[in-house]
């Protein structure tokens, strides 16, 4: 079995470090206006932490199926499948040992011109109470000198499952030891949210974000109007406002007023996940830091939260036969 490490992708202006544990970003130094690098990712500076440590998904990615699964319950083809509950009375982010919590095999690095890396896992059925064998590939690569991209994809091989992975990044474009992102401002091309039920379950229904303080359709600091959101961010957008290039939609713009760094994210995912790592409470991170309540912010593009029990949402599952592919695109500028 391969062994966790920490390996490097450079462009001579972005620097990745990412693990083969739970194919997780562990460092992403970016330049500001003057050139100055800051790491804008929370994390861990050992592999060691990952695994030992209690890390709140720190960029990982979450598989088989990201964000809450009700009550951990669902049929398909006429079976009742059963998950481990890790989230209150629910299942989150693939089970007690999901995808970010395994190491995947390097199956290519290449640290040449345009530099990647792709890890795979080969996820068994049963695995985390999931139907059939699922192969997961995803490579991250640095197509340019500013972006980093990220494609995912997974084929089943033997029973229709659900898929729905997402990148579980904490930003801070002020650098991950600059205290809180409350002064970050936000963009997201969603015009609705999944509103959730008391246990942060979807209750089904999709709510425009105008005039209340989801509405992140034009720029926002993200403290602007925290009073009124108690616990702070934690809410899927329906992705339906972005322009296209390149097959992929505009998702959402992060900027810090400081730095003037600015982070733009395109998907093919329906969704994404704001979170403003409200449970993230004194943990330990890297160099010495301690990452305080919303030191950070997540934007995990995703299939929509519990979409394998909720014929409304778009569809989640993946039969044998067929690819899922999820893409996204970090891009990196100044303003
Ligand atoms: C699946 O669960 C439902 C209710 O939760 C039950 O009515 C049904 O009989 C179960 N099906 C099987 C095949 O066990
Ligand atoms: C959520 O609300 C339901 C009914 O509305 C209640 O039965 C349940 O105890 C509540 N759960 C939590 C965690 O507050």
């Amino acid at each position: 079995m391969a062994k966790p490490e920490i390996f490097e992708l450079s462009n001579g202006t972005i620097n990745l470090k990412v693990s083969n544990f739970g194919a997780i970003i562990t460092s992403l130094l970016v330049p500001d206006a003057k050139g100055n690098l800051a790491d804008v990712v929370l994390g861990f500076d050992s592999v060691d932490a990952y695994i030992n440590g209690n890390t709140p998904y720190f960029g990982c990615i979450v598989g088989r199926v990201a964000n809450r699964i009700k009550d951990g319950k669902f049929t398909l083809d006429g079976v009742n499948y059963s998950l481990p509950i890790n989230n209150g009375p629910n299942s989150l982010h693939g089970g007690i040992k999901g995808f970010d919590k395994v190491v995947w095999e390097v199956a290519e690095h290449k640290t040449t011109q345009n530099p990647s890396i792709t890890f795979k896992y080969q996820s068994k059925d049963g695995e985390e109470g999931y139907p059939g064998d699922v192969t997961v590939t995803a490579t991250y690569s640095l197509p340019s000198s500013n972006s980093l991209k990220l494609e995912m994809e997974a084929e089943p091989k033997n029973k229709a499952t659900p898929i729905s992975l997402a990148q579980h990044t904490y930003w801070n474009l002020a650098g991950h030891n600059s205290g809180n992102i409350l002064n970050h401002l936000v963009q997201i091309w969603g015009s609705q949210i999944t509103p959730v039920d008391n246990t942060s379950i979807p209750t089904g229904e999709l709510m425009a974000v105008k005039g209340t303080p989801f509405d992140f359709t034009t720029e926002q600091t993200v403290g602007s109007r925290f009073a009124e959101v108690p616990g702070g961010y934690d809410h899927n957008y329906v992705l339906d406002l972005g322009e296209e290039r390149l097959g992929l939609k505009r998702a959402a713009k992060v900027k810090d007023p400081l730095s003037s760094r600015v982070l733009n994210i395109w998907t093919n995912a329906p969704g994404v996940q704001f979170y403003t790592a409200n449970y993230v409470d004194g943990v330990p991170g890297k160099g010495g830091a301690i990452y305080q309540k919303h030191s950070g912010l997540c934007l995990e593009t995703q299939g929509f939260p519990n979409s394998i029990n909720e014929p409304k949402f778009p569809s989640i599952v993946v039969k044998p036969g067929e690819k899922y592919r999820h893409t996204m695109v970090f891009e990196f500028s100044v303003e």
